[in-house]
Protein backbone atom coordinates (compact mmCIF):
# COMPACT_ATOMS: atom_id res chain seq x y z
CA UNK A 1 0.00 0.00 0.00
CA UNK A 2 1.74 3.31 -1.07
CA UNK A 3 1.82 5.63 1.59
CA UNK A 4 -0.43 8.74 0.14
CA UNK A 5 -3.65 10.23 1.28
CA UNK A 6 -6.55 11.18 -1.60
CA UNK A 7 -8.18 14.31 -1.45
CA UNK A 8 -12.13 14.33 -2.89
CA UNK A 9 -13.39 17.68 -4.44
CA UNK A 10 -16.67 17.41 -3.53
CA UNK A 11 -18.02 19.82 -5.41
CA UNK A 12 -16.24 18.61 -8.23
CA UNK A 13 -15.80 15.37 -7.76
CA UNK A 14 -12.22 15.36 -8.84
CA UNK A 15 -9.64 12.97 -6.68
CA UNK A 16 -6.16 13.30 -6.36
CA UNK A 17 -3.43 10.92 -4.57
CA UNK A 18 -0.53 12.58 -2.72
CA UNK A 19 2.43 11.44 -1.23
CA UNK A 20 2.91 11.64 2.38
CA UNK A 21 6.44 12.72 3.60
CA UNK A 22 7.60 10.96 6.59
CA UNK A 23 11.01 11.99 8.87
CA UNK A 24 12.73 9.90 11.54
CA UNK A 25 10.39 11.32 14.66
CA UNK A 26 7.60 12.80 14.41
CA UNK A 27 4.39 13.57 12.26
CA UNK A 28 4.94 13.50 8.34
CA UNK A 29 3.17 15.51 5.68
CA UNK A 30 0.91 15.39 2.96
CA UNK A 31 3.16 16.53 0.06
CA UNK A 32 0.75 19.31 -1.55
CA UNK A 33 3.66 20.54 -4.57
CA UNK A 34 1.23 19.31 -6.93
CA UNK A 35 -1.79 20.00 -5.33
CA UNK A 36 -2.20 24.01 -7.40
CA UNK A 37 -1.47 22.31 -10.79
CA UNK A 38 -3.99 18.96 -10.23
CA UNK A 39 -6.84 21.32 -8.67
CA UNK A 40 -6.25 24.84 -9.09
CA UNK A 41 -6.98 24.91 -4.80
CA UNK A 42 -4.27 26.14 -2.54
CA UNK A 43 -4.18 25.07 1.08
CA UNK A 44 -5.06 27.88 3.57
CA UNK A 45 -3.02 27.53 7.07
CA UNK A 46 -2.77 31.22 9.04
CA UNK A 47 -0.02 30.99 11.46
CA UNK A 48 1.33 27.43 9.53
CA UNK A 49 -0.20 25.80 12.56
CA UNK A 50 0.17 22.53 10.08
CA UNK A 51 2.47 22.86 7.65
CA UNK A 52 5.84 22.04 7.97
CA UNK A 53 7.85 24.31 5.68
CA UNK A 54 11.33 22.35 5.45
CA UNK A 55 12.93 18.61 6.18
CA UNK A 56 15.67 19.66 8.72
CA UNK A 57 17.68 17.31 11.14
CA UNK A 58 18.48 20.07 13.68
CA UNK A 59 15.94 20.14 16.35
CA UNK A 60 13.28 18.14 17.04
CA UNK A 61 9.90 18.86 19.19
CA UNK A 62 7.21 16.32 20.45
CA UNK A 63 4.77 19.29 21.52
CA UNK A 64 1.95 16.80 23.62
CA UNK A 65 5.17 14.99 25.27
CA UNK A 66 7.28 18.30 26.10
CA UNK A 67 10.25 16.78 24.52
CA UNK A 68 13.28 18.79 22.69
CA UNK A 69 16.13 17.62 21.56
CA UNK A 70 19.19 19.28 18.94
CA UNK A 71 20.35 16.55 16.94
CA UNK A 72 18.84 13.71 18.91
CA UNK A 73 20.43 15.11 22.21
CA UNK A 74 17.59 15.90 24.71
CA UNK A 75 17.79 18.78 26.31
CA UNK A 76 17.60 18.17 29.62
CA UNK A 77 20.99 16.29 28.99
CA UNK A 78 22.81 19.11 27.38
CA UNK A 79 22.16 22.06 29.65
CA UNK A 80 23.16 19.66 32.35
CA UNK A 81 26.52 18.67 30.74
CA UNK A 82 27.45 21.08 28.15
CA UNK A 83 28.88 24.17 27.43
CA UNK A 84 26.79 26.97 25.27
CA UNK A 85 30.28 25.97 22.37
CA UNK A 86 29.21 22.57 22.73
CA UNK A 87 25.63 23.31 21.87
CA UNK A 88 26.42 25.92 19.02
CA UNK A 89 29.12 23.43 17.47
CA UNK A 90 26.67 20.44 17.81
CA UNK A 91 23.77 22.61 16.31
CA UNK A 92 25.89 23.72 13.43
CA UNK A 93 27.96 20.72 12.72
CA UNK A 94 25.24 18.03 13.56
CA UNK A 95 28.23 16.25 16.23
CA UNK A 96 29.15 17.31 19.64
CA UNK A 97 32.95 17.89 19.32
CA UNK A 98 35.34 16.39 20.87
CA UNK A 99 38.70 18.48 23.20
CA UNK A 100 40.45 19.05 19.85
CA UNK A 101 37.19 20.46 17.80
CA UNK A 102 35.95 22.26 20.64
CA UNK A 103 39.08 24.14 20.88
CA UNK A 104 39.64 25.08 17.46
CA UNK A 105 35.77 26.12 17.25
CA UNK A 106 36.37 28.56 20.68
CA UNK A 107 39.55 29.37 19.40
CA UNK A 108 37.91 30.97 15.53
CA UNK A 109 34.56 32.42 17.62
CA UNK A 110 37.66 33.93 19.57
CA UNK A 111 39.48 35.46 16.66
CA UNK A 112 35.94 37.11 15.00
CA UNK A 113 34.64 38.34 18.46
CA UNK A 114 35.96 41.76 17.33
CA UNK A 115 34.04 43.71 15.80
CA UNK A 116 35.53 46.47 12.56
CA UNK A 117 36.28 49.37 14.72
CA UNK A 118 34.81 51.56 12.50
CA UNK A 119 31.57 49.48 13.39
CA UNK A 120 31.57 50.79 16.79
CA UNK A 121 30.83 54.42 15.74
CA UNK A 122 27.42 53.44 14.54
CA UNK A 123 26.27 53.35 18.09
CA UNK A 124 26.73 56.57 18.28
CA UNK A 125 23.95 57.41 15.58
CA UNK A 126 21.76 56.03 18.47
CA UNK A 127 20.08 57.89 20.63
CA UNK A 128 21.24 56.76 24.51
CA UNK A 129 18.29 55.27 25.90
CA UNK A 130 17.71 53.77 22.25
CA UNK A 131 16.28 50.08 22.44
CA UNK A 132 19.06 47.48 22.63
CA UNK A 133 17.01 45.54 19.88
CA UNK A 134 16.97 48.37 17.89
CA UNK A 135 20.66 48.64 18.28
CA UNK A 136 21.02 44.83 17.61
CA UNK A 137 18.98 44.98 14.41
CA UNK A 138 20.57 47.65 12.73
CA UNK A 139 24.42 46.79 13.91
CA UNK A 140 24.11 43.46 12.71
CA UNK A 141 22.35 44.35 9.12
CA UNK A 142 25.19 46.67 8.73
CA UNK A 143 28.06 43.81 9.24
CA UNK A 144 26.42 42.71 5.44
CA UNK A 145 28.55 46.28 4.63
CA UNK A 146 31.68 44.86 5.96
CA UNK A 147 31.78 41.43 4.36
CA UNK A 148 29.55 41.31 1.63
CA UNK A 149 31.67 41.09 -0.98
CA UNK A 150 33.99 38.67 0.94
CA UNK A 151 31.05 36.18 0.97
CA UNK A 152 30.59 33.43 -1.85
CA UNK A 153 27.21 31.88 -0.38
CA UNK A 154 27.91 28.72 -2.71
CA UNK A 155 31.32 27.95 -1.26
CA UNK A 156 30.77 25.62 1.87
CA UNK A 157 33.66 27.42 3.39
CA UNK A 158 32.79 31.15 3.15
CA UNK A 159 29.26 29.56 5.03
CA UNK A 160 31.24 28.49 7.82
CA UNK A 161 33.24 31.71 8.28
CA UNK A 162 30.28 33.95 8.01
CA UNK A 163 28.20 31.29 10.84
CA UNK A 164 31.15 31.35 13.05
CA UNK A 165 31.50 35.23 12.52
CA UNK A 166 27.90 36.13 13.32
CA UNK A 167 27.82 33.85 16.45
CA UNK A 168 30.90 35.56 17.72
CA UNK A 169 29.95 39.39 16.80
CA UNK A 170 26.46 38.80 18.11
CA UNK A 171 27.65 39.08 21.19
CA UNK A 172 30.18 41.87 21.35
CA UNK A 173 27.18 43.86 19.23
CA UNK A 174 24.43 42.84 22.21
CA UNK A 175 27.52 44.26 24.79
CA UNK A 176 27.77 47.27 22.74
CA UNK A 177 24.16 48.05 22.88
CA UNK A 178 24.26 47.85 26.71
CA UNK A 179 27.17 49.99 26.99
CA UNK A 180 25.68 52.60 24.50
CA UNK A 181 22.66 52.56 26.98
CA UNK A 182 24.98 53.21 29.76
CA UNK A 183 26.98 55.35 28.71
CA UNK A 184 29.98 53.52 29.35
CA UNK A 185 32.93 53.03 26.97
CA UNK A 186 32.90 49.68 24.96
CA UNK A 187 34.97 46.53 26.16
CA UNK A 188 37.19 44.58 23.70
CA UNK A 189 36.32 40.97 23.94
CA UNK A 190 39.39 38.81 26.22
CA UNK A 191 40.80 35.72 24.10
CA UNK A 192 41.45 33.70 27.33
CA UNK A 193 37.71 34.30 28.49
CA UNK A 194 35.32 31.95 26.99
CA UNK A 195 31.89 33.34 25.32
CA UNK A 196 29.91 33.52 27.59
CA UNK A 197 32.18 34.96 30.39
CA UNK A 198 33.57 37.25 27.61
CA UNK A 199 30.15 38.43 26.90
CA UNK A 200 30.03 39.48 30.79
CA UNK A 201 33.28 40.89 30.78
CA UNK A 202 32.22 43.27 27.53
CA UNK A 203 29.15 44.44 29.58
CA UNK A 204 30.01 45.01 32.98
CA UNK A 205 33.81 44.91 33.36
CA UNK A 206 34.95 48.53 32.61
CA UNK A 207 38.57 50.37 31.94
CA UNK A 208 39.30 51.21 35.31
CA UNK A 209 40.12 47.85 36.84
CA UNK A 210 40.29 44.17 36.92
CA UNK A 211 36.68 42.14 36.50
CA UNK A 212 36.19 38.79 37.20
CA UNK A 213 32.48 36.87 36.87
CA UNK A 214 31.10 35.37 38.89
CA UNK A 215 31.13 31.50 38.01
CA UNK A 216 27.24 31.02 39.13
CA UNK A 217 26.49 33.69 36.49
CA UNK A 218 28.33 32.04 34.03
CA UNK A 219 27.27 28.80 34.49
CA UNK A 220 23.47 30.20 34.40
CA UNK A 221 24.19 32.05 31.52
CA UNK A 222 25.33 29.38 29.44
CA UNK A 223 22.48 26.86 30.49
CA UNK A 224 20.31 29.77 29.33
CA UNK A 225 22.30 30.10 26.13
CA UNK A 226 22.07 26.51 25.67
CA UNK A 227 18.33 26.44 26.22
CA UNK A 228 17.60 29.41 23.68
CA UNK A 229 19.65 28.53 21.30
CA UNK A 230 17.34 26.67 18.75
CA UNK A 231 13.68 25.91 18.47
CA UNK A 232 12.63 24.34 14.84
CA UNK A 233 10.90 26.48 12.68
CA UNK A 234 9.93 28.97 15.08
CA UNK A 235 8.74 32.90 14.28
CA UNK A 236 12.29 34.45 13.67
CA UNK A 237 13.88 31.38 12.15
CA UNK A 238 11.31 30.82 9.44
CA UNK A 239 12.11 34.40 9.38
CA UNK A 240 15.72 33.90 8.76
CA UNK A 241 14.64 30.82 6.06
CA UNK A 242 12.32 33.11 3.57
CA UNK A 243 15.32 35.90 3.65
CA UNK A 244 17.85 33.37 3.10
CA UNK A 245 15.66 31.77 0.13
CA UNK A 246 16.03 34.73 -1.91
CA UNK A 247 19.89 34.42 -1.59
CA UNK A 248 20.11 37.38 0.81
CA UNK A 249 23.62 37.84 2.56
CA UNK A 250 23.71 35.78 5.48
CA UNK A 251 24.33 38.50 8.05
CA UNK A 252 20.91 40.36 6.50
CA UNK A 253 19.47 37.22 6.80
CA UNK A 254 20.00 37.20 10.52
CA UNK A 255 19.25 40.17 11.17
CA UNK A 256 15.78 39.65 9.98
CA UNK A 257 15.38 37.23 12.72
CA UNK A 258 16.62 39.52 14.95
CA UNK A 259 13.77 41.96 14.08
CA UNK A 260 11.14 39.29 13.94
CA UNK A 261 12.52 37.76 17.44
CA UNK A 262 11.76 41.13 18.93
CA UNK A 263 7.45 40.81 18.83
CA UNK A 264 6.24 40.06 22.53
CA UNK A 265 4.45 37.05 21.28
CA UNK A 266 7.99 35.70 20.69
CA UNK A 267 11.24 36.36 22.20
CA UNK A 268 9.94 39.86 23.06
CA UNK A 269 7.60 37.34 25.71
CA UNK A 270 10.69 37.68 28.30
CA UNK A 271 10.44 41.36 28.82
CA UNK A 272 6.96 41.63 28.34
CA UNK A 273 6.56 39.24 31.89
CA UNK A 274 8.70 41.01 34.54
CA UNK A 275 7.09 44.24 33.25
CA UNK A 276 3.34 42.29 33.69
CA UNK A 277 4.56 40.69 37.05
CA UNK A 278 5.45 44.27 38.25
CA UNK A 279 1.80 45.54 37.23
CA UNK A 280 0.22 42.54 39.18
CA UNK A 281 2.40 43.26 41.87
CA UNK A 282 1.45 41.14 44.91
CA UNK A 283 -0.46 37.52 45.08
CA UNK A 284 -3.95 39.59 45.83
CA UNK A 285 -3.75 40.99 42.10
CA UNK A 286 -3.40 37.57 40.31
CA UNK A 287 -7.54 36.59 40.31
CA UNK A 288 -7.51 39.78 38.08
CA UNK A 289 -5.03 39.39 35.67
CA UNK A 290 -6.21 35.74 35.40
CA UNK A 291 -9.48 37.16 34.65
CA UNK A 292 -8.33 39.67 32.19
CA UNK A 293 -6.28 36.74 30.80
CA UNK A 294 -9.52 34.46 30.15
CA UNK A 295 -11.85 37.63 28.81
CA UNK A 296 -11.78 37.35 25.00
CA UNK A 297 -13.43 40.89 24.65
CA UNK A 298 -9.98 41.66 26.16
CA UNK A 299 -6.57 41.41 23.93
CA UNK A 300 -3.94 40.97 27.72
CA UNK A 301 -2.65 37.92 27.55
CA UNK A 302 -0.60 36.09 30.58
CA UNK A 303 3.05 36.63 29.14
CA UNK A 304 4.92 33.52 29.63
CA UNK A 305 2.22 31.37 29.26
CA UNK A 306 1.11 29.79 26.17
CA UNK A 307 2.82 28.07 23.25
CA UNK A 308 1.92 27.00 18.92
CA UNK A 309 3.81 23.47 19.85
CA UNK A 310 4.08 22.75 23.70
CA UNK A 311 0.53 21.48 24.91
CA UNK A 312 2.85 20.47 28.04
CA UNK A 313 4.94 22.29 30.31
CA UNK A 314 7.90 23.55 28.14
CA UNK A 315 11.21 21.66 28.99
CA UNK A 316 13.01 25.00 29.02
CA UNK A 317 10.82 26.21 31.24
CA UNK A 318 11.35 23.42 33.69
CA UNK A 319 14.86 23.68 33.32
CA UNK A 320 14.76 27.48 34.14
CA UNK A 321 12.90 27.29 37.38
CA UNK A 322 15.37 24.70 38.88
CA UNK A 323 18.27 27.55 37.85
CA UNK A 324 16.04 30.71 39.30
CA UNK A 325 15.71 28.56 42.28
CA UNK A 326 20.02 28.20 42.28
CA UNK A 327 20.57 31.65 41.27
CA UNK A 328 18.16 33.49 43.18
CA UNK A 329 18.37 31.52 46.67
CA UNK A 330 20.88 34.19 47.80
CA UNK A 331 18.56 37.03 46.81
CA UNK A 332 16.13 38.43 49.14
CA UNK A 333 15.03 41.57 48.05
CA UNK A 334 13.01 42.48 44.76
CA UNK A 335 14.05 39.63 42.89
CA UNK A 336 12.72 36.96 45.05
CA UNK A 337 10.05 38.24 45.31
CA UNK A 338 8.80 38.72 41.92
CA UNK A 339 10.34 35.12 41.50
CA UNK A 340 7.79 34.34 44.35
CA UNK A 341 4.92 36.02 42.69
CA UNK A 342 5.71 34.39 39.45
CA UNK A 343 5.47 31.33 41.59
CA UNK A 344 2.22 31.80 43.05
CA UNK A 345 0.90 33.30 39.39
CA UNK A 346 1.97 29.64 38.09
CA UNK A 347 -0.04 27.57 40.20
CA UNK A 348 -3.56 29.48 40.23
CA UNK A 349 -3.38 29.60 36.64
CA UNK A 350 -2.15 25.82 36.16
CA UNK A 351 -5.43 24.98 38.25
CA UNK A 352 -7.66 27.42 36.01
CA UNK A 353 -9.61 25.52 33.92
CA UNK A 354 -9.25 28.00 31.00
CA UNK A 355 -5.42 27.35 31.18
CA UNK A 356 -6.30 23.87 31.75
CA UNK A 357 -8.32 22.81 28.72
CA UNK A 358 -6.23 25.07 26.41
CA UNK A 359 -3.46 23.45 27.90
CA UNK A 360 -1.86 26.84 28.34
CA UNK A 361 1.68 25.68 30.53
CA UNK A 362 4.46 28.39 31.21
CA UNK A 363 7.23 29.04 28.19
CA UNK A 364 10.77 29.59 27.58
CA UNK A 365 10.44 33.36 28.88
CA UNK A 366 8.45 32.63 31.71
CA UNK A 367 10.87 32.39 34.16
CA UNK A 368 14.39 33.44 32.04
CA UNK A 369 14.07 37.21 32.61
CA UNK A 370 14.22 37.11 36.42
CA UNK A 371 17.81 35.11 36.22
CA UNK A 372 18.93 37.91 33.94
CA UNK A 373 17.46 40.54 36.40
CA UNK A 374 19.29 38.40 39.08
CA UNK A 375 22.20 38.91 37.14
CA UNK A 376 22.16 42.59 37.06
CA UNK A 377 20.88 42.34 32.90
CA UNK A 378 18.51 44.94 32.69
CA UNK A 379 14.94 44.37 31.65
CA UNK A 380 15.37 45.59 27.96
CA UNK A 381 18.38 43.47 27.06
CA UNK A 382 16.61 39.96 27.54
CA UNK A 383 15.59 39.62 24.17
CA UNK A 384 19.25 40.75 23.13
CA UNK A 385 20.32 37.89 25.21
CA UNK A 386 17.95 35.80 23.76
CA UNK A 387 18.30 37.02 20.11
CA UNK A 388 22.23 36.66 20.82
CA UNK A 389 21.67 32.90 22.02
CA UNK A 390 19.37 31.90 19.11
CA UNK A 391 22.04 33.09 16.69
CA UNK A 392 23.29 29.82 16.66
CA UNK A 393 20.13 28.03 15.94
CA UNK A 394 19.53 30.55 13.17
CA UNK A 395 23.09 30.09 11.14
CA UNK A 396 22.49 26.20 11.86
CA UNK A 397 19.07 26.52 10.22
CA UNK A 398 20.46 28.99 7.14
CA UNK A 399 23.44 26.57 7.05
CA UNK A 400 21.44 23.52 6.22
CA UNK A 401 19.11 25.33 4.02
CA UNK A 402 22.36 26.23 2.02
CA UNK A 403 23.05 22.71 1.56
CA UNK A 404 19.56 21.54 1.09
CA UNK A 405 19.09 20.20 -2.90
CA UNK A 406 15.62 21.35 -3.06
CA UNK A 407 16.47 25.38 -2.67
CA UNK A 408 13.47 27.39 -4.11
CA UNK A 409 12.38 31.37 -3.06
CA UNK A 410 9.58 30.97 -0.44
CA UNK A 411 6.55 32.43 -1.89
CA UNK A 412 3.46 31.36 -0.27
CA UNK A 413 -0.02 32.77 -2.04
CA UNK A 414 -3.34 33.93 -0.46
CA UNK A 415 -7.08 33.86 -1.20
CA UNK A 416 -8.33 36.79 -2.47
CA UNK A 417 -10.78 38.84 -0.67
CA UNK A 418 -10.57 41.84 -2.68
CA UNK A 419 -12.72 43.73 -5.44
CA UNK A 420 -13.47 41.81 -8.64
CA UNK A 421 -12.11 43.66 -12.14
CA UNK A 422 -14.02 46.92 -12.30
CA UNK A 423 -12.93 49.70 -15.24
CA UNK A 424 -11.18 53.32 -14.22
CA UNK A 425 -13.12 55.99 -13.17
CA UNK A 426 -12.86 59.38 -14.20
CA UNK A 427 -12.22 61.86 -11.62
CA UNK A 428 -15.21 63.73 -12.48
CA UNK A 429 -17.21 60.34 -12.44
CA UNK A 430 -16.01 59.45 -8.47
C1 LIG B 1 8.53 31.86 22.24
O1 LIG B 1 7.46 29.00 18.41
C2 LIG B 1 8.44 28.88 19.23
O2 LIG B 1 9.08 27.86 19.31
C3 LIG B 1 8.71 30.12 20.08
C4 LIG B 1 9.73 29.95 21.18
C5 LIG B 1 11.13 29.71 20.62
O3 LIG B 1 11.95 29.16 21.38
O4 LIG B 1 11.42 30.16 19.49
O5 LIG B 1 9.36 28.88 22.02
C6 LIG B 1 9.83 31.23 22.01
O6 LIG B 1 8.13 32.70 21.47
C7 LIG B 1 7.69 31.40 23.41
C8 LIG B 1 6.30 32.11 23.46
C9 LIG B 1 6.49 33.49 24.12
N1 LIG B 1 5.20 34.26 23.99
C10 LIG B 1 4.44 34.49 25.08
O7 LIG B 1 4.65 34.03 26.19
C11 LIG B 1 3.25 35.42 24.78
C12 LIG B 1 1.97 34.86 25.43
N2 LIG B 1 1.57 33.65 24.68
C13 LIG B 1 0.59 33.78 23.63
O8 LIG B 1 0.68 34.99 22.92
C14 LIG B 1 0.44 32.51 22.80
O9 LIG B 1 0.34 31.48 23.67
C15 LIG B 1 1.48 32.18 21.75
C16 LIG B 1 1.74 33.30 20.81
C17 LIG B 1 2.76 31.77 22.39
C18 LIG B 1 0.95 30.98 20.94
O10 LIG B 1 -0.15 31.45 20.22
P1 LIG B 1 -1.03 30.43 19.35
O11 LIG B 1 -0.38 29.12 19.19
O12 LIG B 1 -1.48 31.16 18.13
O13 LIG B 1 -2.22 30.14 20.33
P2 LIG B 1 -3.64 30.74 20.17
O14 LIG B 1 -3.53 32.22 20.10
O15 LIG B 1 -4.33 30.01 19.07
O16 LIG B 1 -4.27 30.37 21.59
C19 LIG B 1 -5.11 29.25 21.73
C20 LIG B 1 -6.10 29.67 22.82
C21 LIG B 1 -6.83 30.97 22.50
O17 LIG B 1 -8.06 30.94 23.22
P3 LIG B 1 -9.41 30.44 22.38
O18 LIG B 1 -9.52 31.34 21.18
O19 LIG B 1 -9.15 28.99 22.02
O20 LIG B 1 -10.53 30.62 23.38
O21 LIG B 1 -5.37 29.92 24.04
C22 LIG B 1 -5.52 31.29 24.40
C23 LIG B 1 -5.99 32.03 23.16
O22 LIG B 1 -6.74 33.19 23.51
N3 LIG B 1 -4.20 31.75 24.83
C24 LIG B 1 -3.98 32.53 25.88
C25 LIG B 1 -2.60 32.66 25.97
N4 LIG B 1 -2.01 31.98 24.97
C26 LIG B 1 -3.02 31.40 24.27
N5 LIG B 1 -4.85 33.13 26.74
C27 LIG B 1 -4.28 33.89 27.72
N6 LIG B 1 -2.94 34.06 27.88
C28 LIG B 1 -2.07 33.47 27.03
N7 LIG B 1 -0.77 33.62 27.16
Amino acid sequence: MSDTVTLTDNTTGRSVELPIQRGSEGPGAIDISTLYRETGLFTYDPGFVATASCHSAITYIDGEAGILRYRGYPIEQLAEHCTFMEVAHLLICGELPGVEKLAEFQSTIHKHMMVNESLTKFFQGFRYDSHPMAMMAGVVASLSAFYHDTLDIENLEHRAEAAQRMIAKVATIAAASYKRNIGEPFMYPQNNLHYCDNLLHMMFATPCGPYESDPVAVRALNILFILHADHEQNASTSTVRLAASSGANPYACIAAGVTSLWGPAHGGANEAVLKQLDEIGCRENIPKFIARAKDKDDPFRLMGFGHRVYKNYDPRATIIRQVAHEVLENYQGKDRRMFDLALELEEIALKDEYFVERKLYPNVDFYSGMIYHALGIPRNMLTVMFAVARTAGWVSHWMEMMCDPVKRIGRPRQVYDGAVKRDFVPMDQR
